[in-house]
């Protein structure tokens, strides 16, 4: 009787699995149709809920292997529809995602122009999720993290299908009929100013983010998502995401290949930079700069330990490799970039798989090589080499020993040498980066 039992509920797991197997190629299969239709979002995870009926029987897994006949004919039926699946995914090319991860004042925005400027292949966006940041911003300042955390998935989600809709219900006001004047730097993003997405010009609408390349209208998002669809890749650069793991619904979409790049800096040159650049918000850190003291229990102090631990523990996941990151994830270090600009910018490329074109290399050596002239905080102009070592200057020691104190982990993790007193602090013919390879492999 309970045999009985147990078969026909390993048949219906396993038709549940099928089937799901059976949606993904179909909707492979949509992909693949030159003209398709909008895709829908993926749905709740039919096998996850077909776990779950498992798991209420803890017996059940040890059942299992006494059916072992029909449960090996399943895997095998189910092995079959994973290599078509994968055959279909292989020959639908090259499409890829990429997700710029980083915090402020690492050269995200830098890095993100290597990309923006790839051509006309490349659908770029420039930190969308500052919109969802925004709305989620507690009374007191801050998110739940566990909420944002979720938002940030489903947006960033929407964007890498061309879907606008999960952005457009945090964008402030709310667009009108998928039209709106308040999309956060617009002009950042040469997909977003491009002809084809460059409405009308009116006078009377004041657009903040206005192109600067042409006068447009106010953008409309449906016309942006069909620009959107027509280009080979997309790329989405955000200072916003604190845990890698919690994108890991994205590694694992099949809608998807997704690349995630990790921008990391010396939390140390951080810090420094942080203070010229919001400097209203790090009115503490100048106090303590002045007075010498840094009280050990802090908000301030806990905030930088805080992020640090993020930074680290998402590199330490993407390090590790595990099955769902395999080949999908790079850790680059700002003051590499900085100093090795083109070698960089070409392994970031072979990294994604996508041709490094003679437009991003230009770019590079025009942005690596000028002169001073570079103004304003989100500026990308700058002689690289020499803006590398420039926060030594600028931090007092006794600051530096606190990030040292708060950040060790991290720093070791990336290579950041410690400094133990003022004169090795400023003294540059002492480096403070070790030279160091994170993962070679990426094929
Ligand atoms: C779960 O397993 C227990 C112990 O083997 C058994 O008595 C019970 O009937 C099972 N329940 C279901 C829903 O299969
Ligand atoms: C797997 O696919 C092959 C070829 O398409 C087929 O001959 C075989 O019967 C399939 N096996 C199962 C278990 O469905
Ligand atoms: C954060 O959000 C989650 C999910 O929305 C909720 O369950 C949780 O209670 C929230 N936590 C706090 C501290 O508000
Ligand atoms: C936005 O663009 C779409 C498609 O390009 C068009 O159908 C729609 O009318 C436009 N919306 C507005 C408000 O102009
Ligand atoms: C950039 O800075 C480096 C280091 O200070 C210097 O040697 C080089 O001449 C500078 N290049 C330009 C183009 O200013």
């Amino acid at each position: 009787m309970r045999m009985k039992y147990t078969i026909s509920l390993v048949f219906i797991v396993a038709l549940v699995i099928i089937e799901k197997e059976n949606n993904i190629i179909s909707r492979v299969s949509d992909k693949l149709t030159p003209k398709q239709t909008p895709q829908t979002p993926l749905q709740p995870s039919n096998s996850a809920s077909a776990l779950g009926l498992l798991k209420l029987n803890g017996s059940s897994f040890s059942t299992l292997s006494k059916l072992d006949p029909v449960f090996t004919l399943m895997k095998r039926r189910l092995e079959n529809y994973t290599e078509q699946r994968s055959e279909v995914i292989g020959s639908a090319g090259n499409r890829k995602h990429i997700l710029l991860l980083a915090t402020t004042r690492t050269g995200s925005s830098f890095v993100g122009e290597f990309f923006n400027q790839q051509g006309d292949n490349m659908f770029y966006l420039f930190e969308p999720l500052w919109h969802v940041e925004r709305s989620l911003t507690l009374e007191g300042g801050g998110t739940n993290a566990t909420a944002a955390a979720r938002a940030y998935r489903e947006v960033l989600q929407g964007l890498f299908l061309c879907d606008f809709t999960p952005l457009e219900s945090f964008i402030d006001p709310l667009p009108v009929d998928h039209v709106t004047s308040a999309l956060f730097r617009r002009e950042s993003s040469s997909s977003l100013c491009e002809e084809s997405v460059c409405s009308p010009f009116v006078k009377k609408v004041f657009e903040r983010y206005h192109c600067r390349t042409r006068k447009c209208g106010p953008l409309n998002l449906t016309t942006a998502s069909e620009s959107c669809q027509q280009k080979e890749h997309r790329t989405i650069k955000s200072v916003r995401v604190r845990q890698l793991e919690t994108l890991r619904p994205l590694a694992e979409d099949p809608r998807l290949d997704i690349k995630f790049i990790q921008l990391v800096r010396d939390p140390r040159a951080v810090l420094a930079s942080r203070m010229v650049a919001f400097s209203a918000k790090y009115n503490n850190w100048k106090k303590w700069a002045v007075d010498g003291d840094v009280p050990i229990d802090d908000d301030e102090v806990r905030k930088l330990k805080g992020n640090c631990d993020n930074i680290r523990m998402s590199a330490e996941v993407g390090l590790r490799q595990p099955s769902w990151l395999r080949r999908r994830y790079m850790l680059v270090r700002y003051e590499d970039i900085a100093r090795f600009p083109m070698r960089k910018a070409a392994e970031m490329y072979k990294f994604t798989g996508i041709p490094f074109t003679p437009q991003v290399k230009d770019w590079v050596l025009k942005n690596t090589q000028a002169s001073n002239e570079a103004s304003g905080v989100y500026s990308t102009q700058k002689n690289s080499s020499e803006q590398v070592e420039k926060w030594r200057f600028s931090i007092p020691y006794k600051l530096a020993q606190v990030v040292q104190r708060v950040c060790g982990p991290t720093m070791k993790l990336f290579g950041y040498k410690f400094v133990n007193s003022e004169a090795m602090l400023t003294d540059k013919s002492i480096s403070l980066i070790e030279e160091k390879i994170f993962i070679q492999n990426f094929s």
